[in-house]
């Protein structure tokens, strides 16, 4: 693309240069320096680290969102018996409102589908009311509180949604797929 094409390529126009590959050991200091910028309390670079190595025994499933060298987002799955959790899903500020976090949560709906997965489940803070917003597009209900469950004192809203397995799941992630391609 030219740097003429690139300028005028703004907005929702740019976001046709976002990838998703699995995240590496070698992305975790990019992730961190989004991290820290965006939670109170960011996760380590252990933690990242422990995680990677999990997703490589099947356990977890990590991707990172890039816009062409620039690692923007990222984001994973934990896998429990019956069910998937979403354990972080974050996109750099400067690139938010421009539907990578939704092409994040696509790709992570979609990978739990096709590991046959029934429910996704996860937590997030009672403020976080824009993180709330698009998990409501994806199905997730409120189903619960864990009280002071950030730093002891903010309280998370624990959200599912069910029978992601269902044709009309299917249909559900195939509108939103419109909505973000
Ligand atoms: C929450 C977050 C991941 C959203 O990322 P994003 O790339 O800006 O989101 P998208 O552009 O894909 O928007 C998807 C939907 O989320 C909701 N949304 C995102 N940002 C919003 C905001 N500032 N206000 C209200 N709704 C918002 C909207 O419903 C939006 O759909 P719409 O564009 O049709 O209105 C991002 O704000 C972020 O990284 N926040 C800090 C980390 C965090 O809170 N992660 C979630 C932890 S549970």
């Amino acid at each position: 693309m030219s740097i003429v094409s690139r300028l005028l390529n703004t907005s929702s126009g740019s976001s046709d240069a976002f990838e998703i590959v699995p995240m590496r050991r070698r992305h975790v200091k990019a992730i961190l320096a989004i991290e820290e910028r965006i939670y109170p309390k960011p996760w380590t670079a252990g933690v990242f680290n422990s995680e990677i190595d999990m997703a490589r025994r099947d356990e977890r499933h990590y991707v990172v969102g890039t816009v062409g060298a620039e690692l923007v987002a990222y984001g994973g799955l934990m896998f429990a018996v019956d069910e998937a959790h979403i354990t972080n899903i974050a996109v750099a500020p400067e690139f938010q409102r421009r539907g990578h976090a939704r092409r994040l949560l696509l790709h992570l709906a979609n990978v739990a589908v096709e590991r046959g997965f029934s429910a996704l489940t996860l937590e997030v803070r009672v403020s976080n009311t824009a993180a709330q917003a698009m998990y409501r597009q994806f199905g997730f209900a409120p189903a619960g509180v864990r009280q002071r469950y950030y730093e002891n004192s903010e309280d998370a809203l624990v959200m599912w949604v069910h029978d992601i397995d269902s044709p009309e799941y299917r249909a559900r992630l195939d509108a939103l797929a419109g909505v973000t391609s």
